[in-house]
């Protein structure tokens, strides 16, 4: 099998793998727990959030261990916001933001949507645009996770705050840090969101950058956590594995920029030699490398998918099939993509162990995977 869905999760790093089984063996104690066992297991948590600060230009004590990215942006949002209040997020978030963002909805918050350009990319203008003065956050996400544009996140603050001087701003960061260079205290964001296992790291581990002096309503109650902002035993484990990640992550990111870009162009070129009406979604140059996502004409995502997987490939597509109707991705829709031609739309993500062979597979498998989607099998 050919691994093109780095965007979607990513292989375990052997480092990271190690640092969870040592934790799992060594480090078993609760980290609240004052006996030995107990400071051994929180002083391994300490190193990790010491290795994901580092990471994202943070200070150690602004990094709130969560249970993934979807944790880390409903704390965000849900945390900073009240009945009344009024927020601000892009058309194109993830699902996790803007579910979040419908929840608050149903119970009072005004949702402003910011529109997003043909490009994928979030006019600060626009975001200025939409902030008045009952609006209390802004969230943006860093890197898109289906087109993998990248936005400017110190412009979109430095927009959104010329409105308003105490207005919060969010980054939904989980597809930014490994991608790109991660530097908070440039980006001027309040809140900013991670996951570990789009970086080499496990599932189900995350965190929620929380500038110093932002003040969030806890979602989880109970023993106090996390600085009282994420009660629940920390997941000792995870949390190591996370930090190992992390740190390869950020340290590798130039090289590995570098190496996927120029397999993307590959990629690219060779698609555009099988079918040249391929339409690129979004800008190609203010993307992060690894990302490619396109439309071929006449032909439908799930069938693509399909096909593809029967030919060894695994990667995504923006439509899903639900209830028996092509739903195309928001993303596309978001940024104007026709309806028609967003059902045929492919995400091939690449990442740190793709090679040229992982390229070439695919390019191989590609002819026959276009000629039977568009005859419909
Ligand atoms: C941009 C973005 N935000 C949030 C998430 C959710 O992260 P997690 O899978 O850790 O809950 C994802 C993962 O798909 C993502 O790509």
């Amino acid at each position: 099998m050919v691994y093109l869905d780095y965007a979607a999760t990513t292989p375990v790093l052997p480092e990271a793998a190690e640092a969870v089984l040592r934790a799992m063996e060594k480090d078993f104690g609760n980290p609240s727990s004052v006996h030995a066992y107990g400071r051994a297991a929180r002083n391994s948590v300490e190193d990790s959030r010491d290795a994901v600060a580092a990471a994202v230009g943070a200070s150690p004590s602004e990094i709130i261990f969560t249970g993934g990215g979807t944790e880390a942006d409903n704390l965000a949002l849900k945390g900073s916001v009240r009945p009344g209040d009024h927020v601000v997020v892009s058309a194109f978030e993830h699902d996790a933001v803007l579910e979040a963002a419908g929840g608050l909805e149903r119970q009072g918050v005004e949702i402003t949507l910011a529109p997003v350009g043909s490009d994928g990319i979030v006019d600060p203008a626009a975001v200025a645009a939409a902030v008045r003065p009952s609006t209390v956050l802004v969230s943006v996400m860093a890197v898109n996770n289906e087109i993998g544009t990248v936005q400017d996140p110190e412009a979109l603050s430095e927009a959104a705050r010329a409105v308003k001087g105490d207005v919060l701003v969010h980054t939904d960061a989980v597809q930014a840090l490994g991608n790109i260079p991660v530097a908070l205290n440039s980006w001027g964001a309040d809140l900013a969101s991670f996951s570990g296992h789009k970086l080499g790291g496990p599932k189900g581990v995350g965190a929620l950058f929380v500038r110093s002096g932002v003040t969030l309503e806890p979602q989880l109650h109970g023993g106090g956590q996390e600085r009282g902002l994420r009660s629940g035993t920390l997941n000792v484990p995870a949390i190591c594995g996370f930090g190992v990640a992390a740190e390869i992550a950020a340290k590798e990111v130039y090289e590995k920029a570098e190496r996927l870009a120029e397999l993307r162009a590959r990629l690219l070129d060779g698609i555009r030699s099988v079918t040249s009406d391929v339409v690129v979604n979004g800008s190609l140059e203010r993307r992060i490398p690894g990302n490619l996502n396109v439309c071929l004409p006449g032909t439908d995502g799930e069938t693509l998918l399909m096909l593809l997987d029967a030919s060894g490939v695994a990667c995504s597509s923006g439509s899903a099939c639900a209830s028996g109707a092509l739903d195309p991705s928001h993303v596309l829709l978001a940024i104007g993509v026709p309806r028609a031609l967003a059902a045929g739309s492919l995400r091939l993500s690449l990442g740190r162990g793709s090679s040229r062979d992982d390229v070439d597979a695919f390019l191989q498998a590609l002819p026959e995977v276009i000629e039977r989607a568009r005859r419909g099998a």
